[in-house]
């Protein structure tokens, strides 16, 4: 019975078509992420920042999960023992691909978040600010995403899992936002082996114990075929 923890980021759903943020053309070279993706953004220019956030949801609705995403739920489907996918992305694509266990420390473009009262629904394709919260009847409509300077979710949870666990796996992650950039650190302390499934080596491939070079749709599927026995 394995416990297994799998950390994923913007890599994963890159060949589904959505951007990652750091890479050559990533979405932090096009946009500033002060503007678009911190409290102080919303602030100054919520149009834009929502603007921001309704073009990324069109991309996303557009999009499939690949076959990474598609393997990670089999692998969840299929393995005795615990599964749970941490992911940074706040796209659906593991929810659509069957995944069940999955926590979304950054939150969700498909949510929609009321800044007044906290109240959280389903987000329309197109968002605008003046929208009214279903609970307060406020006009302080924002995207349920977290964003710089504020606190991810499920903070709690995650560690209790990460300190139990005896995989831990990073994939499509480079390792440069905290606190998830320090997961793999908790998870060897804790005593679990490590795994790096990543295009390329990232800034804390020598914190894992293993790391696998590739595109996600041939090294994810591969590596469930061998947790699987198949
Ligand atoms: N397969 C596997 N890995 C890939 C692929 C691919 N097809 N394409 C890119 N990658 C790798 C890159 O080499 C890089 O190491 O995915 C990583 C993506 O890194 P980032 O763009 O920094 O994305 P991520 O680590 O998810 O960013 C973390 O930063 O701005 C925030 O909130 C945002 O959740 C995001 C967080």
């Amino acid at each position: 019975m394995a416990r297994i923890v799998i950390l994923t980021g913007a890599g994963l759903s890159a060949e589904s078509g959505l951007g990652t943020f750091r890479d050559k053309d990533g979405l932090w070279t096009k946009y500033d992420l002060e503007d678009v993706a911190t409290p102080e953004g919303f602030a100054r220019d919520p149009g834009l920042v929502t603007g921001f956030y309704n073009a990324r949801r069109a991309n996303l609705l557009a999009a499939a999960p690949n076959a990474a995403h598609l393997a990670l739920a089999e692998l969840e489907a299929a393995m005795p023992g615990e599964v749970r996918i941490v992911t940074q992305n706040i796209d659906n694509l593991h929810e659509r691909a069957g995944s069940r266990a999955v926590w979304h420390m950054h939150g969700e473009l498909m949510r929609a978040l009321c800044q007044a009262c906290g109240a959280k629904w389903d987000a329309p394709a197109e968002m605008r600010v003046a929208d009214a919260c279903p609970s307060c009847g406020k006009a302080a409509t924002r995207p349920d995403v977290v964003w710089f300077g504020e606190y991810p979710y499920h903070m709690e949870e995650i560690w209790d899992a990460i300190r139990a666990a005896e995989l831990f796996v990073a994939i499509g992650t480079s390792g440069q936002v905290f606190p998830a950039a320090a997961f793999v650190q908790d998870a060897s302390r804790a005593g679990a082996e490590t795994l790096e499934l990543n295009l390329e080596r990232s800034e804390v491939s020598h914190d894992f114990e293993e790391t696998r070079q590739g595109p996600a749709t041939e090294i994810v599927p591969a590596w469930v075929a061998e947790m699987l026995g198949c």
